[in-house]
């Protein structure tokens, strides 16, 4: 990683200690009563940036160049944060107005504001339907694959060795239920852009975490989520260099947040890329809104590869739907309920990210090695069952409503390795699975027999790899026959 994680901003020990001391000199506390007061002042966090980086991740917000002038805005923006995302400042219509004519000014006062602080930058985004210059939209075929990969590679060697992160494609799917691609110029060009695109991006800046990041991706159950998870699972399965996803979780009435959403994150995270939440807003108000924040944090630390949250502005007022009043701070720059709900959650904890280890330097495919296990993942309580050889397998998750569900199934190696396993499931009557992700199902109903997948099947002793199916009717509970090779 190029650049540490930010300091822990706003709370610096001098201000703890000489306020401490302030209070011992007035009302004449004793030493233990101080040292206590500073013991618990120094245990919760006091800015969303601080308290996310205990926990090993970034807390950003979207932001515009135009008001780094207002210093509101630069005042909350420089105490809270330690990441950014150019809200539209490094668009292809920002970066290249005129083909071949590149224009970084905005952008860089967004960049160097950041990284003169230790803060990470996201970069977004370098292919898109949307924002496309005149120039752009007004191609197709070779020569618009060729300038799309053009912009791509201009773009991310300019830049190279200062992004954390990237946007290499951005909404490439349709919404509603086909599963399908978007239709755009860029579709046009063959289903293999995005990957062209990727590959591009791997090339020009090998250090940087490479991801797809979409909206209304962030209910499990829905097709575009599954689609999206299953062009993730190619990707991995063909070496095609992709790090991460992001899932923009633009929450309102349409498009309301749901509870499987942490099966959402941990699903993709166990493909073996990192999951980042990057353009956080939530419409309403009060506690509706707050506990929405609440549930969105405590979601993403429940997941180790979760290892960032961008709220997509900091105002009310500064953001694209300002009408739903979907920010942290209020028209003035006060905290809202929202604020309070979102750094409790994260001062509440969670688990720790795996180290992130750099990208690999070439375009070679990265190892398909099995994912991390998840660090809250239980040791097994139970003796493998009778004929089980070296593994248990029990629900780790399970989301139900009327008529169907989606379980997640963990599986535990004993005490030496794994190279395979196979997990025996009895569906409930009238049950049918209808979507399977990380294990090969031998049937759809009944006895079910699920064994891993290709990158999956190597579990160390003591270790986790977990596996998840979708079905009709009612989902399966308790431990499963496990069998291991
Ligand atoms: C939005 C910006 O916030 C607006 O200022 C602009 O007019 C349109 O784009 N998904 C994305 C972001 O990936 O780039 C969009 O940002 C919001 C939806």
């Amino acid at each position: 990683m190029k650049y540490a994680f930010a300091r822990a901003s706003g709370r610096p020990a001098t201000r703890l200690r000489s306020r401490s001391a302030l209070i011992s000199a007035v009302v004449g506390l004793s030493l233990v009563a101080t040292s206590v007061v500073v013991a618990s002042s120094a245990s919760a966090a006091t800015t969303l940036g601080a308290s996310a980086a205990e926990r090993g991740r970034y807390f950003g917000a979207a932001v515009a160049a135009n008001k780094l002038s207002d210093s509101t805005y630069v005042g909350i923006l420089n105490r809270e944060f330690n990441s950014v995302t150019a809200e539209n400042e490094m668009k292809i219509d920002a970066l290249e107005p005129q083909q071949g004519r590149f224009t970084y000014t905005n952008a860089d006062r967004i960049v160097n504001h950041a990284l003169s602080r230790g803060w990470k930058v996201r970069g977004h985004t370098l292919a898109w339907h949307s924002q496309q210059p005149e120039w752009m939209r007004n191609m197709s075929g070779t020569a618009l694959r060729n300038a799309m990969l053009n912009h791509v590679t201009q773009v991310a060697t300019y830049y190279r060795g200062k992004i954390d992160s990237w946007d290499v494609v951005n909404e490439a799917f349709d919404d509603g239920n086909s599963g399908a691609r978007r239709d755009s110029n860029l579709q046009r060009t063959g289903n293999d852009w995005i990957e062209a695109a990727f590959r591009a991006a791997r090339a020009a800046d090998p250090g940087a975490k490479l991801c797809y990041n979409d909206y209304n991706t962030d209910n499990w159950t829905w097709a575009k989520t599954q689609a999206v998870y299953r062009m993730v699972q190619d990707f991995k399965q063909r070496g095609v260099p992709i790090d991460c996803v992001g899932f923009q979780s633009h929450f309102n009435a349409q498009s309301a947040y749901n509870s499987n959403y942490r099966t959402t994150l941990s699903s993709f995270a166990a493909l073996g890329v990192d999951v980042q939440i990057t353009e956080l807003d939530i419409e309403g108000s009060g506690t509706q809104q707050a506990d929405t924040y609440r549930r969105v944090v405590q979601d993403c630390l429940a997941v180790p590869r979760c290892n960032g949250i961008t709220v997509w502005g900091i105002r009310d007022s500064d953001s694209w739907r300002s009408y739903g009043t979907p920010l942290l701070f209020d028209n003035n720059g006060n905290k809202k309920q929202a604020y309070n709900a979102t750094l409790e959650a994260l001062n509440a904890g969670g688990t720790t990210p795996p180290p992130t280890t750099a990208p690999p330097p070439t375009t070679a495919p990265p190892p398909t090695t099995a994912p991390p296990p998840p660090t809250t993942a239980p040791p097994p309580t139970t003796t493998p069952p009778p004929g089980g050889s070296g593994c248990t397998a029990s629900v780790a998750s399970v989301d139900q409503w009327n008529g169907g569900f989606v379980a997640q199934i963990r599986v535990t190696a004993g005490s030496s390795s794994l190279n395979g396993w196979a997990v025996t499931i009895g569906l409930p009557s009238g049950s049918a699975l209808t979507n399977t992700w990380n294990a090969n199902p031998s049937g759809t109903s009944g006895n079910v027999t699920f064994r891993n997948v290709s990158y999956n099947g190597s579990v160390g002793a003591g270790a986790t790899a977990e596996f998840g199916f979708q079905g009709t009717g009612t989902a399966p509970s308790g431990s499963f026959a496990c069998s291991g090779s």
